[in-house]
């Protein structure tokens, strides 16, 4: 048992996102619970085995919510409000836990699919005419996701950009906190404020869910929601909501997408067979999901007593960081982690967390990119790079590992 590992390695690992980093391996052989050194400077446990990302993701001794304490150490300096990072915590004990949910349902929303469809062709379309090459996030993978996020919440689409451009603001990853941080969310949160007392009152998505409840608040109860917050929600929560909805969906959405077409680009036997057997499509994004290594930092975690993990004791008030692509690529679980295989016979993977906090919008996420990517192999049969995957351009400092652009021939 040890306390007191030394501080090998610096984290966040490399930001490139198309080949695991050299680390990941290394430190689930060899020390699956590290000390590493993070970006503000304190020390944290990184966690890089499938079995202990799921134990501590599993455990509520380690907290999300309690990351954002004042004077913890942390992975990089709190740039959002402290109360958002407790996000669905807010949601459920204001009562709005079931709208939430049927707004982030894609079987909820019977129109769903088809309305995806239509936007991902229109997209392509819009690509087609122009020709190649092109840019896929500023001309697809953005304003696909972000346009499905518009819809979500009931805002008009053409506002996608102004909301996107926060976006690269609110979720980057500093040592410290920055002067442009604080007024970039308040602009954004503006707008939701606006939005929400808009006359007339908006009537679509999550925003006119949260409309009526203004007006009457007990459809809380109508809803069958808990009575906590009936009657005293107020507009700035409401709005924090929606805004960290978007953030958390049209970021995650959007880069996923990006990992997922340049995996198939770069293997065209992969995206033939999505022609040939468009049945295999859910299993593929499944397993895209697995191999994607989108989240760039890893997902952190307050201890909140003393509980072993593997072979360390981690201390209260120690900050566990889990390792998402250490735990994706773990041999024990996935065979040949390295392979893009649509056939594994299971795929526990956790692309989507585990455990308390497991991803609220796993099912649309799913569906977002099943669509999106069944579209464009079907329509853009001969999808490849324009340049040398080493030449893509990997964002630093950002929640995300993403590419500034992903220019494509077809
Ligand atoms: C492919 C798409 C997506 C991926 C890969 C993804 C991934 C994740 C992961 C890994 C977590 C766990 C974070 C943690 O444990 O610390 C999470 C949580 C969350 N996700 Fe997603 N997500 C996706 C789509 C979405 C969408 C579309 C939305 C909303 C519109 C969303 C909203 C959230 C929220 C609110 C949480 C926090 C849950 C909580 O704290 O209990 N995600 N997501």
């Amino acid at each position: 048992m040890t306390t007191s590992a030394q501080c090998d390695f610096t984290f966040p690992l490399s930001r490139r996102g198309d080949v695991l980093p050299e680390e990941a391996d290394l430190l689930r052989d060899k020390h699956p619970v590290a000390k590493v050194r993070t970006l503000t400077g304190d020390e944290a446990w990184l966690v890089s085995s499938y079995a202990l990302a799921k134990q501590v993701l599993e455990d509520e001794r380690f907290s999300l919510k309690d990351t954002a304490n004042p004077g913890v150490p942390r992975q990089y300096a709190l740039t959002i409000p402290p109360e958002v990072v407790n996000n669905m915590g807010n949601i459920n004990s204001a009562g709005l836990r079931n709208a939430v949910m049927k707004t982030l349902s894609p079987r909820a929303d019977k129109e769903l699919g088809g309305w995806l469809e239509a936007e991902a062709h229109r997209l392509i379309d819009r690509l087609v005419d122009q020709g190649p090459p092109a840019d896929l996030r500023d001309g697809f993978t953005e304003p696909y996701s972000a346009a499905l996020h518009c819809r979500l919440l009931g805002i008009p689409t053409d506002d996608w950009r102004r909301l996107m451009s926060g976006i690269d603001l609110a979720f980057v990853t500093s040592p410290a906190v920055f002067e442009g941080s604080t007024p970039n969310w308040y602009k954004d949160l503006g707008y939701m404020l606006d939005r929400l007392r808009a006359d007339p009152a908006p009537t679509e998505g999550l925003l006119g869910r949260f409309a009526e409840l203004r007006r009457s608040p007990d459809v809380l109860e109508q809803d069958g929601l808990d009575q906590v917050g009936s009657g005293q929600v107020s507009d700035d929560l409401l709005a924090t909501v929606a805004l960290s909805l978007f953030g958390a969906g049209a970021v995650s959405t959007s880069a996923f997408l990006l990992h997922a077409i340049i995996a198939l680009v770069q293997q065209p036997e992969l995206a033939e067979r999505l022609r040939r057997e468009p049945a295999v499509i859910g299993r593929a994004v499944d397993e895209l999901l697995r191999y994607n290594l989108s989240i760039g930092d890893a997902l952190p975690r307050l201890a909140l007593a003393d509980v072993q993990v593997g072979e360390v004791l981690v201390r209260q008030g120690e900050l566990v960081l889990v390792l998402i692509e250490g735990a994706n690529y773990d041999p024990e679980v996935f065979p040949h982690p390295e392979k893009i295989d649509f056939d594994r016979e299971t795929n526990p993977h956790l692309a989507f967390g585990a455990g308390q906090h497991f991803c609220p919008a796993s099912a649309l996420g799913r569906t977002h990119a099943e669509i999106a990517l069944q579209a464009l192999v079907e329509r853009l049969p001969a999808l490849r790079l324009a340049l040398p995957v080493e030449q893509l351009a990997w964002r630093p400092g950002f929640i995300k590992r993403l590419p500034e652009r992903l220019p494509l021939l077809w």
